[in-house]
C-alpha cells in the first residue's frame, strides 16, 4: 500500500482538499508537485511539509490551470528533471456561486475555465506522456475532482459549478473506459462539506474576468462564509483519495448526505426510462 517511488502532480495542491491528498500520497512515499496559482498557498504548504520533515518529498509550482503554455512548459520540465508523473491529480477549483440569472459571460468564463477547462488541460498535457510511461512503469493513475454538486441539486446558486462539475464526472468515466488498456486508472473525486479555502472564490478570480462579472455580490458573500465544525478536514478526504488510488475505485465519495437526492434523480431517470 506505498506510493514509494511514485512522482504526482496535484493541481490545486497547495491548500484544502489537494493538500489532504499531497499529505496522504507523500506519507506513502510519494514525491508531490504542488500546483498552484496562489504563492501564498504554496508557501504556507511547503512550510509544513518541511515541519513534518518532508520538505524534501514536495516541490511547489506557480501555476495557473488555465495556462495551456504554463501546463506545457512545466511538463517538459518534469519530464527533464523527473522522466515524468505516474500520478495527475486535477483538483484546482473555484467555488463558482450566483444566480443563472445574474451570470454574465465572464462569469461562465471563470467557472468552466478552471473547473473543467483545467482538467481538461491536465489531461490534454499529461495524457499522452502518462500512457507512454506507463508502458516503461506499469501503470499509473488519474484523479479528477467533480463534487457531489455535479450528482444533485445542492442548496444555494450553483449553477455554473454543478454545470463543471458533471462535466469532470463525465470527463472521468470516459478516460477511465479509454485508458483501462493502457494499464492507467482513473477516479472521480464526489466530495461532500470538507473544510478548505474554496470560499475564496474572489481572491481567485483574474482580473480580466472581474470585468463585467455578475456575481461581485455573491462572491463577496461566500468569502465571508464560515467553516462548518462538522466538515470533514482536508487529510481524511486525502486518505479516501490514496485509498482509491490503490484500489482503482471509479468514485471516491465523501459523504453520504445526499444520498436521498441522489437516489431520486437516478429514480425520476429510470422513470422516464422506456423498457429496453
Ligand atoms: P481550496 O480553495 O482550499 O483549494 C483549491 C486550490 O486551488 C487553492 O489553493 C487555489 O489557490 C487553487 N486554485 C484555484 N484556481 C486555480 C487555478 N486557476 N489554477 C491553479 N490553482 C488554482 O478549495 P478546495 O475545497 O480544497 O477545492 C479543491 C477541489 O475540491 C475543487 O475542485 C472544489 O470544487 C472541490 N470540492 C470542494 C468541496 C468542499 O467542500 N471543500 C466540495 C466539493 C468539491
Amino acid at each position: 500500500d506505498s506510493f514509494e517511488g511514485k512522482i504526482a502532480f496535484i493541481t490545486g495542491g497547495a491548500s484544502g482538499i489537494g493538500l489532504g491528498i499531497a499529505k496522504a500520497l507523500v506519507g506513502r512515499g510519494a514525491f508531490a508537485i504542488l500546483a498552484d496559482m496562489r504563492q501564498d498557498h504554496l508557501d504556507e504548504a511547503v512550510a509544513a511539509f518541511a515541519a513534518a520533515g518532508q520538505g524534501e518529498r514536495v516541490e511547489p509550482l506557480l501555476l495557473d490551470v488555465t495556462d495551456r503554455a504554463g501546463f506545457e512548459a512545466a511538463a517538459q520540465d518534469i519530464d527533464a528533471r523527473h522522466c515524468g508523473i505516474d500520478i495527475l491529480v486535477n483538483n484546482a477549483g473555484v467555488g463558482t456561486e450566483g444566480p443563472l440569472r445574474q451570470a454574465t459571460y465572464a462569469d461562465w468564463d471563470f467557472g468552466l475555465g478552471v473547473n473543467i477547462g483545467g482538467v481538461v488541460n491536465g489531461i490534454v498535457t499529461f495524457m499522452p506522456r502518462m500512457i507512454a510511461r506507463a508502458k516503461e512503469r506499469g501503470g499509473g493513475h488519474i484523479v479528477n475532482t467533480a463534487s457531489l454538486a455535479g450528482t444533485v441539486q445542492m442548496p444555494g446558486t450553483l449553477g455554473i459549478y454543478a454545470t463543471s462539475k458533471g462535466a469532470v464526472i463525465s470527463l472521468s468515466e470516459a478516460l477511465r473506459n479509454e485508458l483501462e488498456p493502457d494499464g492507467i486508472g482513473v477516479t472521480a473525486l464526489l466530495p461532500g462539506f470538507v473544510k478548505s479555502n474554496i470560499h475564496e472564490a474572489k481572491l481567485n478570480r483574474p482580473a480580466h474576468l472581474r470585468e463585467g462579472s455578475g456575481y461581485a455580490e455573491s462572491e463577496e458573500a461566500l468569502s465571508e462564509r464560515v467553516l462548518g465544525d462538522d466538515w470533514m478536514e482536508p487529510e481524511e478526504a486525502g486518505e479516501m483519495v490514496a485509498k482509491g488510488i490503490l484500489e482503482n475505485a471509479p468514485f471516491v465519495v465523501t459523504h453520504g448526505i445526499f444520498r436521498d437526492a441522489m437516489q431520486a434523480k437516478f429514480d425520476a431517470v429510470m422513470e422516464a426510462t422506456p423498457p429496453a
